[in-house]
């Protein structure tokens, strides 16, 4: 049984590629290191771009691969209203790409990830697979184009597929080796904790006006190693020969802006100045998941609350003051 994990070297590929080599999976990355970190990933590593159908054909020829794990994307929703055609060509043609090699090697079955960034915005929480989708961001967009190519390519060519709408990703590998890095950081949880390291003088708080109990953005925070059992079941549930599925992941609890820096001041026992800011543009106020269909299917839960997952993100930060960086 191999693998390809697609954009293993980044931060959600890279626990990817750790847990399930060390659950006995056997795991080829294919990476182009444009924001991963050869350190991160643990194996065999091919370094190249999924838009190069050449070298896609290539590695499919030298590895007999049973089923995919997408993970390439750049996923910045502020940058993608900036480089809306990068963002297409990145993550839709990327897809596209890496589907028509996939379909040259009889390769069918792919877990891959979308996001919450696909339903923009809606006022009733908890947010079901069934709200409509109407992207707010080209990065959202390019995740919603990645699901129709999906359900197209099986139509045509037999395909199946699991899509993983993330809610907010964060916290490490709990025992500290790999974790999140990237540049710049524009993610709430690590740049709480670079500020807990000095690294930064203090957190802006993004708007402080919503219509929220304390007036600061909700988001609905996931455990990486959460996250990554889902795939993990989401794989095994597609190599059971069950039908294309969509699935909210998220854990179905909502924490405000200030609640993380409180948490995390109470985690590192340090006293993390925070300035509030203006609003970010495009930020919805809140975002929390439905979590009872992938609850009920692939019977996923998780396991880690919201200090766990700053708990181990600490001390990925404390051990990696500098992230990858020798
Ligand atoms: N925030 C701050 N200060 C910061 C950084 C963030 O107050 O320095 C706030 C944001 O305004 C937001 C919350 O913290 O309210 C979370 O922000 P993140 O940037 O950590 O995460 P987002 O919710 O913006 O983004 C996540 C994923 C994206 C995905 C998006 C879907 O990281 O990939 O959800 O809406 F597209």
């Amino acid at each position: 049984m191999k693998v390809l994990i697609a954009g293993g070297a980044g931060y959600i590929g890279s626990h990817c590629v750790k847990i399930m080599s060390e659950q006995g999976y056997d795991v080829v990355t294919v990476d182009n290191l444009s924001t991963g970190h050869q350190g991160a990933v643990k194996g065999k590593l091919y370094v190249g771009d999924i838009r190069d159908e050449a070298f896609l054909d290539d590695l499919f020829k030298k590895e007999k691969i049973d089923a995919v794990i997408h993970f390439c994307a750049k996923s910045l929703v502020g940058e993608s209203m900036e480089k809306p055609l990068e963002y297409f060509d990145n993550n839709v043609y990327g897809t596209l790409v890496l589907l028509k090699a996939m379909a040259k090697a009889n390769v069918k079955k792919i877990v891959f990830s979308s996001s919450a960034a696909v339903y923009g915005e809606h006022k009733e929480m908890p947010i079901t697979e069934e709200y409509s989708t109407n992207p707010t961001s080209t990065y959202g967009e390019s995740k919603l184009m990645m699901e129709k190519m999906m359900k197209w390519a099986e139509i045509a060519h037999g395909f199946n597929y699991v899509s993983l709408r993330y809610f907010n990703v964060a916290g490490a590998y709990p025992d500290g080796s790999i974790g999140e890095d990237h540049r710049p950081e524009t993610h709430l949880i690590p740049i709480i904790l670079q500020a807990a390291l000095g690294k930064r003088d203090y957190v802006k708080v993004y708007g402080t006006d919503y219509p929220t109990p304390d007036g600061t953005c909700i988001r609905d925070y996931i455990h990486v190693v959460d996250l990554i059992d889902a795939h993990i079941k989401a794989l095994r549930y597609l190599l059971k020969g069950n039908k294309s599925e969509i699935f909210n992941l998220g854990s179905q609890d909502g924490y405000s802006v200030l609640e993380i820096i409180k948490v995390a001041r109470e985690v590192t026992k340090i006293d993390i100045k925070q300035v509030n800011s203006e609003r970010r543009p495009g930020d919805p106020a809140k975002l929390v998941a439905s979590s009872e269909k992938i609850g009920r299917i692939l019977c996923w839960k998780p396991k880690f609350g919201i200090k766990e997952i700053i708990r181990d993100a600490w001390l990925f930060h404390k051990t990696h003051p500098n992230g990858y960086e020798k």
